[in-house]
């Protein structure tokens, strides 16, 4: 709908004022406001410059070159020079006749796929998986899912932090506390590893002589010495499993392509930069010089790629891994999920990347960052005790107090329902209510994770929304009817103002799918969803379905089922699975 207004304003545009009309964009967008119909178009006003007339005059010459009488009300003039546009209830039921009977939902699919890479959650081996990579790896997948549903080719990757110096250091302190972590399996916790590492810090900063061993670690690994590599291969192997507990929870695909995948590769980068002649030694470290980052006296900054003892950074390993990407894999885009401290390294790299022609015209690299998750009080999130939090403790607990809500939910509606849909329903509640309380914010910003406001039934959760689909399944169980037999031939009726509100808002899914590929914000999908539900409720609320005449009744059953299908839909593209019962 929207596309084709756009088309039909953008040609009566240059029929009004000829073709070297410079256009505005976007000509066409939802109403704000019910009340001004459904679309606007508000370009009158930004043209009046430009064509030295008055908006309203000139919104009068676009309305007069505009014929959409088949589908549409007159086109009126309001304020300043506004155009609102409101579509005939019986083009709207028409539409919602062809949604329904669409698999997609009226979504259409993408004419230009592109490969696209998405480089998300990727926590570090032999430190825990903090709330941080939490995000990355909602936030990540999100995104993944939409892309794809969209029709794209996505590749997601897990960019693990699996080599660095700091190995070398563990390594050796292992073998002088721990040894049997090097050489058997499973020795050891995740938590007490980073316990260990903790140590070893400590050990590495205070004793000269260990430093000297850590270093020698380094090289042995570097050098793939066997048995270096066999313990650190057990490290990697430990964290892996930790990493999968909160995958499997949280239902997460992602292939693992950690940063010592693209070691091999590392020198190579080194010589690509040398002969870009981009390559400046500064006390015996290989750099770049960087545009527009400047120290405080205002000096040049430069991205170091090569340390002097020859060791490589982690934008190094960027470098290395955006050539692979490109060359390799083939991708043309290319996205970064992580927190917006890393916008910087990320800038960087595409930076010098780019001057070292890494970049061909035709691929596109995004860093999608996102904001702190804070406690409640906005300071960072701890234990009581002042520990930081373990992912899985924290999932756990949201889990147990879905529980709690449900047990005593069941308890004031004298329900009696057995363990296996009390475990199934707060397993799906908790868990998705922890998604969605962090897909629903803009990302941009920091968010307060609250257990309370997540689980609320009421609100922008993801509780609500599920109530709201189970609300349909339950008029099907309650009428008896099998909602995949209703009959769609008889047309829709629209007659009743909630009825048409909740029409027009199911046929915005397609614009707002794909501005959410456009923008990368999956708060906007949420929002539509929570203002779905909402008009649900309402028009719930205000059309009785199953009482209704037989006609009536049909039609609403199909605008209720068409909503649940939609809220199904979009909470899988969030990663969230709904419930029949709750
Ligand atoms: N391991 C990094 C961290 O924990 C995130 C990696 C992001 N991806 C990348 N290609 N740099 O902060």
């Amino acid at each position: 709908m929207i596309d084709n207004l756009r088309n039909i304003f953008a040609t009566a545009l240059k029929q009004a004022f000829g073709d070297d009309i410079i256009p505005v964009e976007p000509l066409v967008v939802p109403a704000t406001n019910p009340k001004f119909g459904d679309y606007q178009c508000n370009v009158a006003l930004p043209l009046a410059k430009q064509l030295k007339e008055k908006p309203r005059a000139i919104a009068q010459q676009i309305i007069d070159k505009i014929d959409i009488k088949d589908w549409g009300n007159p086109l009126e003039i309001a304020g300043p020079g506004f155009i609102n546009i409101t579509i005939k209830s019986e083009y709207i039921a028409k539409q919602i006749g062809e949604v329904y009977q669409d698999e997609n939902l009226g979504v259409s699919k993408i004419n230009n796929p592109q490969k696209i890479i998405i480089d998300f959650s990727s926590p570090n081996i032999a430190k825990e998986m903090h709330v941080g990579h939490l995000r990355s790896t909602i936030i990540g997948d999100t995104i993944a899912r939409i892309l794809e549903f969209r029709g794209h080719d996505v590749l997601r990757l897990n960019h693990v932090g699996d080599w660095g110096t700091q190995f070398g250091m563990l390594i050796a302190f292992l073998r002088l506390e721990k040894p049997e972590v090097l050489t058997t399996a499973n020795a050891v916790d995740i938590g007490d590893l980073v316990t260990l590492y903790k140590q070893a810090k400590l050990k590495f900063d205070q004793d000269k002589e260990f430093k000297e061993t850590a270093r020698q670690e380094v090289v042995k690994l570097q050098n793939k010495d066997p048995e270096s590599i066999k313990a650190w291969q057990l490290l990697c192997e430990q964290s892996r499993k930790e990493f999968q507990v909160i995958y499997e929870l949280l239902n997460i695909q992602i292939n693992e392509r950690g940063e010592s995948f693209y070691n091999p590769f590392l020198p190579d980068i080194i010589k690509d930069l040398e002969d870009a002649d981009l390559l400046v030694k500064d006390d015996g470290a290989k750099c770049v010089f960087l545009d527009n980052f400047v120290n405080k006296k205002g000096e040049p900054l430069p991205l170091i790629v090569q340390k002097s003892d020859g060791g490589y950074n982690y934008a190094t390993t960027d470098l290395a891994c955006l050539k692979y990407r490109i060359q390799q894999d083939k991708a043309t885009t290319i996205i970064y999920v992580t927190d917006a401290g890393q916008a910087n390294h990320f800038t960087q790299v595409f930076q010098v990347a780019k001057k070292a022609n890494f970049i061909p015209e035709n691929v596109k690299l995004v860093h999608v960052p996102f904001g702190l998750v804070l406690a409640e009080d906005g300071k960072k999130i701890k234990t009581r005790s002042g520990e930081t939090i373990r992912l899985k403790d924290l999932l756990d607990e949201a889990v147990n107090r879905a529980k709690k809500d449900l047990e005593n939910r069941l308890e004031t509606e004298a329900r009696n329902e057995d363990e296996n849909f009390i475990h199934q329903v707060s397993q799906i509640v908790g868990l998705s209510a922890v998604k969605y309380a962090d897909l629903s914010q803009n990302r941009t910003t920091d968010y307060k994770f609250s257990f309370n406001k997540m689980l609320a039934l009421q609100g922008n959760t993801a509780p609500y929304l599920l109530y709201a689909y189970v609300r349909v399944q339950g008029v099907s169980r309650k009428g008896n009817i099998n909602l995949e037999n209703l009959n769609i031939n008889q047309g829709i009726i629209l007659k009743e103002d909630s009825e048409l509100v909740l029409a027009k808002h199911i046929l915005q899914l397609d614009y707002i799918i794909k501005e959410v590929e456009k923008d990368l914000l999956p708060n906007r999908l949420c929002l539509y969803l929570f203002e779905l539900s909402q008009k649900f409720n309402q028009f719930y609320d205000q059309c009785p379905i199953l009482q209704a005449e037989e006609e009536v009744k049909l039609s609403r059953l199909i605008l209720a089922d068409l909503t649940a299908k939609v809220i199904k839909l979009g909470l899988s593209l969030l990663g969230i699975s709904v419930l029949e019962r709750m």
